[in-house]
């Protein structure tokens, strides 16, 4: 199918959902604020990263996005206009502590002040992420998440945050992805800070994770009616065969990308069977902190995108494990596999092994190479295409009793996806980047009439 191709309406309809679910975009301050250098704000490890050579696809970096620090009211005029309910954002932690701790910048505050009030006027549901990657570069001089002085340097800016937001901002996400952070951040280089040492990295999690229960206790203490959890990248994995040797290595794939965050978070510690796979790269503990991680938490983020199928591979130590591109499936252009199917089946799977008592769709989207045509219009049918087939999907599971209450689209904007720059579009709204111009896509305005929005023009 291109973009442009006939679409076939599935009819969908949000009433099929159940009546509070909460529908939602989402988007990140370093994929979309710029204003780096504005108001105090510190340097932050996306900003260092970026400044390497060959590190982004396009030599970009987030310094100016989508200029969304002085655009701000137009963009939430547009997540009104969509129809959703909530709206999910970061707080870009360097503006608020510039040097990763000591002395708070007041403009940075002031900020956030601002934003939570225009979500708010816009009778929409602020739903704030706490980290969404970018570090302070000043915490990354001290080892970063390697170091366990940035635990608690993140519990003091979680105590500040939600002592300033708390009156008005009741759901809290403490960390988005660890497993991307962490194993692409410290393990595979491919994002800031750009390490490559798989110790390095399994520290960097427990820190995450240890970080995360401490500051939910926190949030708790200052916030007495807050929601708090943590939303992760979550990943079906299919053996590429039924032999023993692939459906092993389905299992140890399953163990790094799902169960080592799943098992802690949920009271389990880390899975053995990983454990002894890692053998002295293990993160080093402190005697209460498997008791912080598993803090209880009100709701389960899950940002999906794609299944993996991986077969056995002997020279990927220590997992041994290779993620097999299938063929012959459809993919975004991005080349990640648009399966919703596999949507149903997380969610199903997280049910059966965890059976939390809530979970949100904090993430899910696709990117596609739109054009503008004549007319200012981007007709982006796969995209639609790809959210009615994950909504479809997202129904069957809370058909099969999966206590799922929400529906967040990755992303309100086009913006800056990390190492592959500006290439990726994954919005509902396109956005000209040389002019700032938005424009809704078709996408956008399909969801908004799911959402049998009034405002659409
Ligand atoms: C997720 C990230 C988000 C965005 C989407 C496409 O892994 O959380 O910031 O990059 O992928």
């Amino acid at each position: 199918m291109t973009n442009s191709a006939q679409h076939k309406p599935l009819n969908i309809e949000r009433n099929a959902f159940p009546e509070n679910f909460k529908w939602g975009c989402s988007t990140s301050s370093y994929q979309i604020e710029g204003a780096t250098n504005v108001d105090g704000r510190g340097m932050s490890i996306w900003d260092e990263f970026c400044a390497q050579p060959g590190k982004i696809l396009d030599g970009s970096s987030g310094q100016v996005a989508c200029d969304h620090y002085h655009r701000w009211p137009e963009d939430l005029d547009l997540a009104r206009t969509l129809g959703v309910n909530a709206y999910r954002f970061s707080v870009a932690w360097p503006r608020i502590f510039p040097n990763g701790a000591g002395a708070v910048e007041p403009r940075g505050l002031d900020f956030y002040d601002r934003l939570v009030d225009g979500i708010l006027e816009r009778g929409l549901e602020p739903w704030l992420t706490l980290y969404h990657w970018d570090l302070p570069q000043a915490l990354q001089l001290e080892g970063g998440w390697k170091s366990r002085s940035t635990v608690d340097a993140f519990v003091a800016y979680s105590d500040v945050m939600s002592l300033r937001l708390g009156d008005r901002v009741k759901h809290w996400i403490t960390h988005n992805e660890p497993w991307c952070s962490c194993i692409m951040g410290y393990a595979e280089g491919v994002h800031a800070p750009g390490e490559t040492n798989l110790k390095s990295a399994l520290q960097a999690c427990h820190h995450v994770l240890l970080s995360h229960g401490l500051a939910t206790k926190v949030i708790r203490e200052n916030v007495v009616d807050a929601k708090v959890g943590i939303a992760l990248s979550l990943h079906p994995i299919i053996a590429a065969s039924q032999s023993e040797a692939d459906l092993a290595a389905a299992v140890r794939h399953d163990g790094l990308r799902n169960r080592w965050f799943l098992d802690p978070l949920y009271g389990r510690g880390y899975p053995q069977d990983m454990l002894e796979i890692v053998g002295n790269l293990a993160p080093i503990m402190e005697a209460d902190d498997l008791l912080h991680i598993a803090a209880p938490t009100d709701f389960l983020g899950v940002n999906y995108y794609f299944p993996e199928t991986v077969e056995d591979a002997q020279e990927n130590l220590p997992f041994r494990t290779n993620v097999v591109e299938n063929t012959g499936v459809e993919r975004t252009d991005f080349g990640w596999q648009v399966a919703p199917q596999g949507l149903t089946e997380l969610l199903l799977r997280i049910h059966r092994d965890y059976a939390l008592p809530s979970m949100y769709l904090t993430e899910n989207g696709s990117t596609y190479d739109d054009v503008v045509t004549e007319e200012n219009e981007v007709v982006d049918v796969k995209r639609q295409s790809y959210l009615e087939r994950h909504l479809f999907a997202a129904l069957d599971a809370i058909k099969a009793g999966v206590p799922l209450q929400g529906y967040f689209v990755w992303s309100l904007l086009d913006n800056f996806e990390w190492a592959q720059g500006y290439k990726r579009r994954f919005g509902l709204t396109y956005v000209d980047y040389p002019t700032q111009r938005r424009i809704l896509k078709s996408s956008g305005k399909w969801f908004a009439s799911f959402l049998d929005a009034e405002r659409i023009k």
